[in-house]
């Protein structure tokens, strides 16, 4: 009982903490749970938006082909990306990398940039649904050659969107 309790208060503490960090956040203009320089990690491949979206024009849903109907986006798989190079831009060194994984028969191991923690429901499927375009929680795309993250993806962050939109905010909608 007495661990219980404390451990409650603990909860307690933490979360008024975690209000006031929010009314912090939002206090100031740049958000510091964004990191400046981007990614921090480099990726297996250099692949890029900028240049299959931007520049070849590939749609989003070519690649993410879950979003519109699962929780999840993903993220395709190297057959996807063979069907393109076999033929195109063999020579490219990066490429050439891509085709290694092929040819041992491996998943490229990207590394996850946006990312909310398992007790936060989010559904990609609902935000498509109510015409939420990638571009306002992920940024311009068309324009990155590495994929930044440019939303903190925290509660506060969230909110600000549904109360503007007029989508729910009850506690039980993001957290199950
Ligand atoms: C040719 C395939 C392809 C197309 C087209 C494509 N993507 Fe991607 N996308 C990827 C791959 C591969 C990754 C993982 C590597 C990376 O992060 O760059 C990725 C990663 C991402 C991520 C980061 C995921 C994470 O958290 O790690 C987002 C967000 C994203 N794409 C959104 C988009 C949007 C929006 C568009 C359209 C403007 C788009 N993608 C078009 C292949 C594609
Ligand atoms: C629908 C066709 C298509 C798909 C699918 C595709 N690519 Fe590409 N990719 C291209 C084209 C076109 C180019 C540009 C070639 C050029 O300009 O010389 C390119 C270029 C590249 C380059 C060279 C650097 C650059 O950006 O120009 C890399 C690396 C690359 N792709 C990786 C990937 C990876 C990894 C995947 C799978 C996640 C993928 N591509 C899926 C068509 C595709
Ligand atoms: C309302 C905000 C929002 C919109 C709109 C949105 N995303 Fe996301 N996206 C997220 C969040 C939040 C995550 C992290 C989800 C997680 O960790 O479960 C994410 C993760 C991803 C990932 C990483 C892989 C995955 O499935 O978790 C990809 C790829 C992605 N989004 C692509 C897209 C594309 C493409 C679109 C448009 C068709 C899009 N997103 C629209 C918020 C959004
Ligand atoms: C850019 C605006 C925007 C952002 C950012 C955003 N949402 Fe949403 N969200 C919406 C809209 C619009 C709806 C649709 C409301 C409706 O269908 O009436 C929605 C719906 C939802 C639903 C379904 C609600 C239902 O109908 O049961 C969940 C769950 C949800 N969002 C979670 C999240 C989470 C978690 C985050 C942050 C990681 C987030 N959203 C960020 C705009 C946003
Ligand atoms: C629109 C979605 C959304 C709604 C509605 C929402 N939350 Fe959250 N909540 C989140 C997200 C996303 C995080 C994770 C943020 C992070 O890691 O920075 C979070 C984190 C939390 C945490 C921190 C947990 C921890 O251990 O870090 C608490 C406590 C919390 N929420 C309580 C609430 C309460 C109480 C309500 C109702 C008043 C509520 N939330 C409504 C999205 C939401």
């Amino acid at each position: 009982m007495r661990t219980k309790l404390s451990t409650l208060s603990i909860k307690i503490g933490l979360f008024t903490l975690f209000i006031g960090v929010i009314a912090g956040i939002s206090a100031m203009t740049v958000d510091p749970a964004i990191p400046s320089s981007g990614t921090l990690d480099k990726q297996p491949i250099a692949f890029s938006h900028k240049s299959h979206s931007g520049k070849e024009e590939i749609a989003c849903l070519y690649c993410h082909i879950y979003a519109e109907r699962s929780s999840v986006a993903g993220v395709p798989s190297v057959q996807k990306c063979i069907g393109c190079h076999k033929m195109i831009a063999i020579d490219d060194p990066e490429v050439q990398k891509l085709l290694t994984y092929w040819d041992n028969r491996e998943p490229i191991p990207w590394i996850k940039i946006y990312n909310v923690p398992d007790f936060v429901y989010f559904s990609h499927r609902m935000h498509l649904n109510a015409e939420v375009a990638c571009e306002e929680c992920h940024g311009n795309l068309l324009e990155m050659d590495e994929v930044k993250k440019v939303s903190s993806l925290s509660m506060g962050w969230c909110l600000e969107c549904h109360k503007k939109m007029k989508a729910p905010i009850d506690c039980n909608v993001c957290h199950k």
